[in-house]
């Protein structure tokens, strides 16, 4: 089984490709926690993998939450691997997952970063169209590696891109980011939304709402995914002002068309 959490499909364009290689099934972490699914049982020989984004050098809450109360169900010892998708670099988002497994009594075997075009547009520009490419080029031969590595069962195994100042920014700026950042407020919808409904479906927190066609943020409880704000047909949606010059970046695996439909 393959746990997944994404915003903007790299993660899940990851997982799906694992998933394939390994020929295990795939669940979206935030579908599981919307329907309460969290008891899962390995069969004998199956690998257990997570994948996500990193936010702030750690992961995404939902994700260390989901780690801790996973009710799962197994006999000898299974083999478990995490990947991570960052823009550049996961500091010590790894340690941090490995941490939250622990305290569920799992051990995590090996763990991995991937870099994948940056999402993150409520603080940088999207990536260039070169920069993508050579993210994507690089990404494939990495992602055959992992693969590779987890078929293997290869144990206490990581390489992970920590980047400089991993303590710092992992132990200092993720803990202020999670207190500050994971608030709806600065979103708003412009003139320019079509009414098509992709962003009410698609939050991972299930806090927007579409009223007389028009999104609301009903709650103050988001994952900052940003899925919202990166796959508006429309770009209809900002965060701030600052939202408003820069681009918007979707992998092509969650593409849709003009009218907000997917297109896979
Ligand atoms: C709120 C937020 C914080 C992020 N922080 C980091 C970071 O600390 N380091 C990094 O390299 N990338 C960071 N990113 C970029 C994402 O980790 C990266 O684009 C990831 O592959 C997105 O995955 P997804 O498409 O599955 O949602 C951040 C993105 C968001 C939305
Ligand atoms: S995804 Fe964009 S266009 Fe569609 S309803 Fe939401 S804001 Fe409007
Ligand atoms: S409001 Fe937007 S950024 Fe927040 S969880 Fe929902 S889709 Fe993600």
């Amino acid at each position: 089984m393959i746990y997944y959490f994404s915003g903007t499909g790299n993660s899940y364009a990851a997982a799906k490709y694992l998933a394939e290689g390994l020929g295990e099934d795939l669940m979206d972490i935030a579908a599981a926690v919307k329907n309460n699914q969290y008891e899962y049982t390995l069969k004998p020989d199956e690998k257990l993998g997570f994948v996500f984004p990193v936010y702030a050098w750690a992961p995404p809450r939902i994700v260390t939450d989901f780690a801790k109360n996973l009710e799962l169900y197994y006999s000898g010892d299974p083999y478990i691997f995490a990947v991570c998708t960052c823009g550049a670099s996961a500091g010590k988002t790894m340690d941090i997952f490995e941490n939250a497994l622990e305290e569920n009594g799992l051990v995590l075997d090996s763990g991995f970063s991937l870099v994948m075009p940056d999402n993150c547009i409520t603080l940088f520009e999207v990536d260039s169209d070169e920069e993508v490419a050579e993210k994507f080029e690089n990404a494939e031969k990495t992602l055959k590696n992992i693969l590779r590595a987890v078929k293997l069962g290869w144990s206490d195994f990581f390489r992970i891109k920590r980047g400089k100042f991993s303590g710092i920014l992992s132990g200092v700026v993720s803990p202020v980011f999670s207190m500050g950042a994971l608030k709806t407020k600065p979103f708003y919808v412009t003139k320019d939304c079509i009414g098509c409904g992709l962003c009410e479906k698609i939050c991972t927190s299930g806090c927007i709402e579409l009223i007389a066609g028009r999104p609301i943020w009903t709650e103050d409880k988001c994952n900052m995914c940003l899925a919202c704000i990166n796959r508006c047909p429309a770009k209809a949606i900002q965060y701030g002002k600052k939202t408003e010059k820069r681009g918007r970046y979707v992998h092509p695996i969650y593409q849709t068309n003009k009218n907000g439909e997917m297109t896979e």
